[in-house]
């Protein structure tokens, strides 16, 4: 059986990250999607409303958890006994710290294997970052997020 972690910060999840989980999962038994609990970073959204925000853009997908860890990713891999890590891969640029990122991993939990999926060419442009400058700026992030994502974006950009 394979099951699958997909981490990251998904601040906010875009459809480029729904496209990396739909695929991962018609290829994995099961598919966590794990948002990390990353005290050093500020993001736009808390841990609890990415994982509400996963759960919601990810609903009709059957095999699909959601949940946020803290720490290191290999750790939390043995702790629940994941032997895959997914990673999307969107451009050359991504590749270096993919690439080091799994090396380390594999290192550190050598029961997981990263599986790179390629973002699907419509989404390889789009970052969380970008969608959250363009909804800054008050531009049309329509195309970047699901309209409920669109929505809690600009909330709280009218709340700041
Ligand atoms: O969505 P992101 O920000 O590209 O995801 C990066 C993430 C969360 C997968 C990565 O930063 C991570 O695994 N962080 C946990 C700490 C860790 O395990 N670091 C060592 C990996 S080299």
């Amino acid at each position: 059986m394979a099951h699958a972690l997909y981490p990251g910060s998904f601040d906010p999840v875009t459809f480029g990250h729904i496209d990396v989980i739909r695929r991962a999962s018609a290829l994995f038994d099961s598919i966590t999607v794990a948002v990390l609990n990353n005290g050093a970073k500020s993001p736009l959204f808390s841990v609890d409303e990415r994982v509400n925000m996963l759960g919601d853009v990810c609903r009709d997908i059957p095999n699909i958890k959601v949940d946020s860890f803290s720490g290191l990713t290999a750790d939390y891999v043995k702790s629940n006994g994941y032997n895959v890590i997914i990673r999307g891969l969107r451009a050359v640029t991504d590749f270096e710290y993919e690439l080091q990122m799994a090396q380390t991993n594999r290192k550190l939990a050598p029961e997981a294997d990263t599986v790179f999926l390629t973002t699907s060419l419509e989404y390889a442009y789009l970052s969380s970052t970008t969608v959250k400058e363009v909804a800054y700026f008050g531009g049309d992030i329509s195309k970047f997020v699901p309209k409920e994502i669109e929505k809690l974006i600009f909330d709280k950009y009218k709340k700041k």
